[in-house]
């Protein structure tokens, strides 16, 4: 394959293990400089413009884009995807990852393990969100900080306020996040490379610091990862719409505690700890899927008219429940069940003999129309409820009345 790497820093160690990787397998590699690219928009005709020529034809493109240049160089790899190439990293799962906050919200979703985190504006509101989070210690960090800068720690309620206002004085976007204080500067850093995690390690703070960051003087140990924290990567790379990630996991009591997602780990610290050529990973990877660049599926299903694609949820007394597949009718409706859920499990292009479920949600593609009459009226969701840590007080209060 023909392979371009968008990088700004050719001789850095990652770059030119890639480049390396990707010429011992035999392909054709060039790292072409993200911010050279001019993008060309025309009817029917994305191109870009490299260095101030046409772009050559490239079967796949890996993006190394850094944090300074998140927009251009997001609205780079979505060009190259507009114009059919390949990338193990989508423009939308780059954005995802890159910013905290957004990638919060879409774990949040799902059952995985996430520090308690809130996003506030109004000064009235950090009190009550520092003590959601389980009050101090607590860690309050800006939205798109990279290497442990713009993260910290403020051990008293008076300090987290006044750092609070004095970043968003300076019109800083800041998470305010629950302590993991038992990973005790210690995080889990694991590459995922499509179904699989390829490497990890743990990276130890040293001395009074928290963050583990390398760049802050961090030092990796080798790891051998549970199932457990393997899958939980796995997962929050394919939520964000990642092909290749750098997932960063706390230790928590709990279970793993996801802290970040990185589109562009790093390859020198964890290659150094781990001797895994996972740079060869990356490059195998690519080639194994060079054929099947992205396609924006909601695009492509919608353009007939009528037809769309729905989630259904089917509920208890369902009339579908017990019936296969085949017998429900579906496909005569002019609806095709693409993926089933169920319990956490997937079931891709669910067989005819399939039986349906109680609680099964089911993915369909067909007629608008038919698949109104199968979802169930809106119910509102029901919030899980809290628990509340009554003080002695609160007990006395209510035991008087
Ligand atoms: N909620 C937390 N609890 C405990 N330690 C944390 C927490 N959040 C961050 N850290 C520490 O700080 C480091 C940097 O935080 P991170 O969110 O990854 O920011 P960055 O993008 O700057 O690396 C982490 O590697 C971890 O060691
Ligand atoms: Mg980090």
């Amino acid at each position: 394959m023909k392979l371009a790497i968008l990088s700004k820093e050719p001789n850095n160690y990652s770059t030119k293990r890639l480049v390396e990787a990707a010429k011992t397998r035999g392909h054709q590699v060039k790292v072409l400089n993200t911010l050279k690219f001019a993008l060309d928009l025309e009817e029917e005709q994305p191109d870009l413009h490299y260095r101030q020529k046409l772009l050559s034809h490239y079967d796949a493109v890996l993006p190394r884009v850094g944090a300074s240049i998140t927009y251009f160089g997001t609205a780079v790899v979505r060009q190259f995807q507009q114009m059919g190439v390949y990338s193990p990293n989508n423009a939308d799962g780059i954005l995802n990852s890159r910013d905290k906050l957004k990638s919060f919200q879409i774990l949040s979703k799902h059952k995985i393990g996430i520090p308690a985190t809130v996003y506030v504006k109004d000064k009235k509101d950090v009190l009550p969100a520092l003590e959601r989070v389980g009050g101090v210690p607590v860690v309050i960090k800006l939205l798109e900080g990279t290497q442990g800068i713009g993260v910290l720690l403020a051990h008293t309620v008076e300090s987290a306020t006044s750092i609070i206002e004095l970043l968003q004085s300076q019109k800083q976007n800041i998470l305010i996040q629950k302590f993991v204080s038992e990973s005790k500067g210690k995080d889990i850093r694991a590459i995922v490379v499509g179904d699989q995690v390829v490497a990890a390690m743990r990276r130890v703070a040293q001395g009074q610091e928290f963050r583990s960051n390398v760049h802050r003087g961090g030092r990796t140990e080798m790891v051998e990862l549970s199932d457990e924290y393997k899958e939980v990567a796995l997962r929050a790379a394919r939520l964000l719409g990642l092909g290749i990630a750098g997932v960063d996991m706390l230790e928590g009591k709990d279970g793993p505690q996801i802290m970040e997602v990185n589109s562009s780990p790093g390859l020198e610290g964890i290659e150094g700890c781990t001797k895994i050529d996972i740079a060869g990973a990356f490059i195998d990877y690519i080639a194994a899927r060079v054929d099947f660049p992205e396609i924006d599926l909601k695009e492509k299903l919608t353009v007939s008219k009528g037809y769309g694609i729905s989630e259904i949820q089917i509920p208890e007394n369902s009339e579908y429940v017990g019936k296969t597949i085949d017998e429900s009718g579906l496909r005569e409706k002019d609806i095709n069940a693409l993926t089933l859920h169920r319990e956490g499990k997937v079931f891709p292009n669910p067989k005819g003999q399939r039986e349906i479920e109680a609680g099964d949600r089911i993915l369909c593609f067909g007629k608008i129309d038919s698949m109104r009459d199968l979802i169930p009226e809106k119910t509102r969701r029901r919030r899980k409820p809290r628990t509340i840590e009554l003080s002695q007080e609160d007990i006395d209060i209510a035991l008087e009345r």
